[in-house]
């Protein structure tokens, strides 16, 4: 049996799949990741780009914070729609088989492809918030504010999203956890397992079936029941679901 058939059989038997995703899910809707060779976290900038992703750079320099999340992070997620990856995942849901998405993806590709449960581990560009009143605001309204955008109390509208140096949200972790320790098979795509607390949340799983599809090998690999090295929109692409 290939690699391919031993994932639709693992499909087939389970009816509590969670999925867990980070960017290289995202890749194939043209949106980069960060740490391929060809990543975001590769190009050269005037400061680390994970510096600037932090907490205190975006209080001391944020200015620079907006410019370089406007330009790199918000602005190739515009136009970008969902892949198959995105796709067969939604239909999986759709069909019972599916309890969760977990994503450290901010791009709301999964949701835009049909999935309802999507855990957001770091946010959402999608969802942004006046630092001074708390007021709402959606990307598009944000957006529509400039490149640093102001509420109209005059307050800074700031992204949902976990900054470096910034906690996860408690609901999310617990939900999280709990999708991945009552799982019957968990899915592992696009991601490097290499940022805490996300890839250990990896550690509750409690099943014999983990499956990891990634482009590059993960410190997971050893523990995987199947591991397929591909694209993971060609390789779910291939399921007859
Ligand atoms: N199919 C399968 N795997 C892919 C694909 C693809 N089409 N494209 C890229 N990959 C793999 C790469 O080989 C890499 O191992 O996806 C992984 C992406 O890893 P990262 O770029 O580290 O992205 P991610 O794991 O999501 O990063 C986690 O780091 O900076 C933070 O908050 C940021 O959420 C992000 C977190």
């Amino acid at each position: 049996m290939d690699a391919i058939q031993q994932l639709q059989q693992y499909i087939e038997e389970s009816n509590r799949i969670v999925f867990f995703g980070g960017a290289g899910v995202s890749t194939e809707s043209g949106i980069k990741d960060f740490r391929s060779v060809d990543g975001l976290y590769h190009m050269k900038y005037k400061y680390n780009p994970e510096t600037i992703l932090s907490r205190s750079f975006f209080t001391k320099h944020t200015d620079e914070f907006f410019e370089f999340y406007h330009d790199k992070i918000v602005q190739p997620t515009r136009n970008a729609a969902p892949n198959t990856a995105h796709k067969v995942l939604a239909q999986l849901e759709a069909q019972g088989k599916l309890s969760a998405v977990i994503t450290q993806n901010i791009d709301g590709l999964h949701q835009m492809a049909g999935s309802q449960n999507v855990l957001e581990l770091h946010g959402s560009i999608h969802r942004n918030y006046c630092m001074n009143c708390g007021a709402k605001y959606t990307l598009a309204e944000t957006l529509a504010n400039g490149t640093i955008p102001h509420c109209e109390c005059g307050g800074l509208i700031r992204p949902e999203v976990v900054l470096y140096e910034e906690p996860l949200d408690d609901t999310v972790i617990t939900k999280a956890i709990h999708a991945i320790s009552s799982a019957d098979l968990l899915i592992v795509g696009g991601t490097s397992l290499t940022v805490y607390p996300a890839a250990g949340f990896l550690d509750f799983y409690q099943g014999s079936k983990l499956v990891v599809i990634n482009l590059d090998s993960t410190g997971y690999d050893s523990k995987a029941a199947l591991t397929i090295s591909g694209k993971i929109g060609e390789v779910l692409g291939q399921l007859a679901i």
